[in-house]
Formats: structure tokens, sequence, C-alpha cells
């Protein structure tokens, strides 16, 4: 399950496809941490962990064709769909570097350094941060994001999705991986060096939306060999084939909201 690089969540097709999902779900929460951190147009901006490339897309939207774009991952098969993908959108400031986040050398200076849904995956989020923020220039920005996962689920709770939020927690800590790594964010900048400012931004799906059912199926689909393996569940409580409309007949029934995990935004100006 786990990548030469130790990432957790791989890189398959149905992988990649439910990270644009993701994507498209956390894009408002996304464009409002980048510009209340202060990316702005003209600025040369760093992504770390650029996956399939939409915080990379999103800060191109922001930093205009007068700045630019630089994403960084250990994936090859991430990074193709990245370029095509900034292709497709006649993105010519967008470019991507395949290399570990540990071992990759940069040189050039930088006006901000953001990653979204990237520290989790690294041992010491502390030495990532303070060794790229060491590359933005006084006055720039650091700008990164994660979840709360541990708030996800519906509201008002059901069992289904109760389960579903409880799976995916337990799956990333059996893995070593802190689930509310959101929360902790400001201690990780701070530790860092610097002062952070952090805010949880919560996304609200109503009943008949099909994006959270499908966010949260996909999600678990993802980490079922975990799920099963580490005794989670098994692959007959999962039920993974009909596990989308089972949560989406659940939430309709019942009509409650679908809450994704919170994104957590923390960001500070580099002395
Ligand atoms: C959950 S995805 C997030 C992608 C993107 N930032 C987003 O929010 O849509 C995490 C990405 O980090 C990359 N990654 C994990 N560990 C890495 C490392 N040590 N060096 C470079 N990339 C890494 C993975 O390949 C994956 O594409």
């Amino acid at each position: 399950m786990t990548t030469s690089t130790g990432y957790l969540l791989g890189h398959d097709e149905k992988e990649l496809a439910r990270l644009e999902h993701q994507a498209a779900v956390l894009a408002p929460a996304t464009r409002t941490v980048l510009r209340l951190a202060g990316i702005e147009p003209g600025m040369r901006v760093l992504d770390l962990g650029s996956g399939a490339g939409d915080v990379a897309f999103e800060a191109a939207a922001l930093v205009g064709p007068g700045g630019s774009v630089v994403g960084v991952d250990a994936s090859v098969k991430a990074l193709r769909l990245a370029a095509v993908r900034a292709e497709r959108r006649e993105l010519t400031n967008v470019t991507f570097i395949h290399d570990d986040l540990h071992t990759v050398r940069i040189e050039d200076e930088f006006d901000a350094v953001v990653g979204r849904l990237i520290l989790l995956y690294t041992p010491d989020p502390v030495e990532i941060l303070r060794k790229f923020a060491a590359l933005v220039r006084p006055g720039g920005v650091v700008a990164v994001m994660e979840y709360e996962m541990t708030a996800g689920g519906g509201l008002p709770q059901t069992d289904l999705c109760l389960r579903v939020i409880t799976w995916i927690c337990e799956a990333f800590r059996r893995s070593g991986l802190d689930p509310s790594l959101g929360a902790r964010l400001g201690a990780v900048l701070r530790g860092a060096g610097l002062t952070p400012t952090v805010l949880g931004l919560q996304g609200y799906l109503e009943p008949g939306d099909a994006a959270g059912p499908r966010l949260g199926a996909e999600t678990v689909r993802t980490l079922l060999p975990v799920i099963e393996k580490t005794g989670i569940a098994t692959a007959d409580e999962v039920g993974i084939d009909t596990l989308e409309s089972r949560i989406a007949g659940e939430i309709a029934r019942e009509g409650v909201m679908f809450k994704p995990p919170t994104l957590v935004g923390a960001w500070a100006r580099i002395a």
C-alpha cells in the first residue's frame, strides 16, 4: 500500500480521479486560504506535493500571467496528469519538478511556498517547512493546508457517515499518520520558526449533493487495503461497491448535511 516514498494513498487511476474530485470540493476553501495568506499577481510560487496540480492551478489564477508556479511531486504519474491538465488550461507559467521533497535541491528564491495535504505524508513536517521556508524572500509567504478529518461526516451524524469517517481516521492512525494534523498546523509552523495565522474552513454539502457520498466512498476505496489489513473493518462490512449509494440514500432519507473534513489553512510572512 505504501510506495517507495512511503506515500500511503498510491497513484492508480481511481486515486488520481479521486484527487481531482476532492480538489473540486476543496477549491473555494483553498482559494480563500491562498488569498488570505497574500498570494498576489506577479508572485513566483513553489507548490509542495502538487499531485494532479490543483493547488498549482489555483495559485496560477491568483499570480496571473506576470507570475509563475513551480510544483514538486515524487509521483511521475501524478505529474503527467498535472502537465496534461496545465496544457488543457493553456497555462504556460506552471511547471513541475519530479523529485522527493526530502532530496530535491532548489536554489531559486520564491515569493511564496504553498502546499495542501502534503505535510501529513512527511515524517517531519517541521523540517520540511524549515527547508522550504528558507527559499522564500523576506516579506514573502508560507501557506499550508491540512485536514482535520475527525470533523467530517453527517450533521446530524448518521450511523453510516460515522462509520465511514471512523474507518478513514483509523486507517490514517494505524498507518502512523495524524488525521488531525490540520488542527496542529500552528505548532508545526511555529516549530519551523514562523508566526502563523491558523483558520479552519468547513464545507457543508446539501443532502442531494452527490459530491459528499462520492468523496467519502472514494476515500474508503483507496484506503480499503489498510482498513482490511489492520482489522478496522472487513470487506463485507464496508461493501465498497454499494457504499456511495448507501451513504447518499442515508443522508437523503434523514435529510442531513454532509461535512467534508475541515480544511485548516496556516500561513505566515517571512521576517
Ligand atoms: C494527497 S496528495 C495532495 C496533492 C495536492 N497537493 C492536492 O491537494 O490536491 C499528496 C501528494 O504528495 C505527494 N508526496 C507525498 N510524499 C512526497 C514526498 N516526500 N516528496 C514529494 N511528493 C510527495 C504524493 O505523490 C501526492 O501526489
